[in-house]
């Protein structure tokens, strides 16, 4: 049985002050869950996250990381800088860091290498535009982003990989992929990992639904067979409302 993984992210959202009221309100809610419940947060918030959130149930991740230790990257933060901090995981990949800062399936996949080097555990997002929906290509984008994200990574370490299925059209829109739709598209991409991996490895692999979820609709999402939790942007702002989600 896969665990369900439920992870906030907040994007550009919060400072230090708000990000601490927030987990006063959040942290009781959830701590009963079961679930893994994650908070990924601006690099500015980490600190001060990670001692409020030690010894409860909720765990710290950040958005994003160079794939080197260190060197001459000028704004740049590395995954060894995170790790040391007591982050736990990292998002890869995300389609706004694709988008907007040429992000690329290479990146991508040489962050995933650097963030296991360093023992961070990475959330890595894939997802498929509009217009390849449109023209019917999802399957084939999704897959191969899904392939040489993990390209060269060992057994071991695709099972720790966390994906994040996002349809772009989906993401901040109101609109969600049907659980239906959603679920499809995840049993594609864990087929496409059984392909190189095997039947053992994609059964272990979680894989999260993110865009547009929220309280009214996570039950839905997350009880089908190949939905483990989800990525959660806006609705992860709220204390009260992402605490429903992580207790769908
Ligand atoms: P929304 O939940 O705001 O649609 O964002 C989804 C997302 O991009 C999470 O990474």
């Amino acid at each position: 049985m896969r665990k369900k993984v439920i992870a906030g992210n907040w994007k550009m959202n919060k400072n230090v002050h708000e990000a601490e009221e927030f987990m006063k309100e959040f942290i009781p809610l959830v701590k009963d869950s079961q679930n893994e419940v994650i908070i990924c947060a601006p690099y500015l918030d980490l600190a001060n996250l990670v001692s409020i959130a030690k010894g409860t149930n909720v765990k710290i991740g950040a958005q994003n990381m160079h794939w080197e230790v260190n060197g001459a990257y000028t704004g740049e933060v590395s995954g060894e800088m995170l790790k040391e901090l007591g982050v736990e995981y990292v998002i890869i990949g995300h389609s706004e860091r694709r988008q907007y800062f040429n992000e690329t399936d290479e990146t991508v996949n040489k962050k995933i290498k650097a963030a296991f080097a360093c023992g961070l555990k990475p959330i890595v997002c894939v997802g498929e535009a509009l217009e390849e929906r449109e023209r019917g290509i999802t399957r084939e984008i999704i897959t191969q982003q899904t392939r040489l994200a993990l390209e060269g990574l060992d057994n071991n370490q695709v099972e720790n990989t966390i994906i994040a299925y996002e349809p772009i059209w989906a993401i901040g829109t109101g609109k969600t992929a049907t659980s239906e739709d959603a679920n499809n598209s995840i049993k594609e991409i864990r087929e496409e990992i059984g392909k190189i991996y095997g039947q053992n490895v994609a059964s272990r692999v979680i894989i999260q639904y993110g865009g547009s979820v929220k309280s009214a609709n996570a039950r839905e999402l997350f009880t089908t067979s190949d939905i483990d939790g989800g990525l959660v942007g806006g609705a992860s702002l709220k204390p009260e409302e992402f605490s429903k989600i992580v207790k769908y």
